[in-house]
């Protein structure tokens, strides 16, 4: 299975979610990528914040480098994670028919479906954020493991 996770820069959040699943799954033959909605940050290396969190945990996430996430994206992944209801917003929108809006889910749904909840955006906020957003993707990313291991 390839997992796309998607947030809006592509520095905070969703390379964490990356790391999370990676390692989580690592067992599984999955291949996890993550990109952005927005092209602020091509190139960069995911936030400071984010490269701490994750170190704090053993996940190394300083390889990763900021993406936008493009239509053909629909073609290589087979499931696509949102962080929150705008960048869902924003990939539906970019998809061409059913079959790539299928693919497109928050990733919160895992967890608890039909709430429409987000990966709070925790850019402009402190160290706590980070650590809000770490236990967010890891809870949810082991219910995604889960789900897997019984396929
Ligand atoms: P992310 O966080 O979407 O989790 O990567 C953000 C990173 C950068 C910006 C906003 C959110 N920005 O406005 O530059």
């Amino acid at each position: 299975m390839k997992f796309l996770m998607v947030c809006l820069g592509n520095i905070c959040r969703s390379p964490l979610a990356q790391g999370v699943l990676e390692k989580k799954t690592q067992h599984l033959n999955t291949y996890v990528d993550s990109a952005g909605t927005a092209a602020y940050h091509v190139g960069e290396k995911p936030d400071y914040r984010s490269i701490e969190i994750a170190d704090k945990y053993n996940i190394d996430i300083t390889k990763q480098r900021a993406r936008k996430f493009s239509i053909e994206d629909f073609e290589d992944f087979d499931k696509i994670y949102a962080m929150d209801i705008n960048n869902y917003n924003n990939i539906i929108s970019l998809a061409r028919n059913d079959s790539e809006k299928n693919k497109v889910s928050l990733i919160l749904s895992e967890k608890d479906p039909n709430t429409n909840q987000s990966i709070p955006d925790p850019y402009y906020g402190g160290e706590k954020g980070f650590e809000n957003v770490y236990y967010m993707l890891n809870e949810v990313c082991e219910i995604i493991k889960n789900k897997l291991e019984k396929r």
